[in-house]
């Protein structure tokens, strides 16, 4: 079959590159973009290793085509830090020994991510149900959790405060 050039929004760049019909966004990020923090553990939705931001909601890469991507914002890990400043979900996975194999860290991240996003409060049950998709082998969820709520908490921290409306 043909190549095409597909463009995607990834971290903030556009980036052009030739791909076949078919490829998933999980193919494109690692083999086209050099971009391999997302990983390819099932290959087909059951274990969460590749997920990525699409239009800041959490999807799996490796179940969505290059064709339907489109213009849509597409976020991995690699675009978290600012310089050598890590994100506060980074941060708070190593300060809660959240990580050991790290083969789940970057997709459990991620949607860590994506619900912060939505809620930057979240519960202890709401974090469990964002990463109920992603599956980790080897470090216990518990740790995983504390390290997301602690993040939540920083984060909270460091936003500056709001505005009163003005009356
Ligand atoms: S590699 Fe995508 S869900 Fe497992
Ligand atoms: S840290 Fe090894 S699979 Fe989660």
């Amino acid at each position: 079959m043909p190549s095409s050039v597909v463009t995607l929004k990834v971290n903030g760049r556009a980036q052009e590159f030739l791909t076949r019909p078919g490829t998933t966004l999980l193919d494109a990020l690692r083999e086209s973009l050099s971009l391999t923090a997302a990983k390819k553990g099932c290959a087909q939705g059951t274990c969460g290793t590749c997920t990525v931001l699409l239009d800041g909601k959490p999807v799996f890469a490796c179940l969505v085509p290059i064709e339907t991507v489109g213009e849509r914002k597409v976020e991995t890990l690699e675009g978290l830090a600012d310089g050598a400043a890590l994100h506060a979900l980074q941060e708070s996975f190593i300060e809660n020994f959240a990580t050991q194999c790290g083969f789940c860290s970057s997709g459990m991240i991620m949607a860590a991510k994506g619900l912060l996003t939505a809620n930057p409060s979240p519960s202890r049950t709401e974090v469990v149900r964002a990463i109920s998709g992603n599956v980790c082998r080897c470090t216990g969820y518990e740790a995983i959790i504390d390290a997301v709520l602690a993040a939540a908490a920083k984060m909270k921290k460091a936003a500056p405060p709001r505005k009163k409306a003005a009356e």
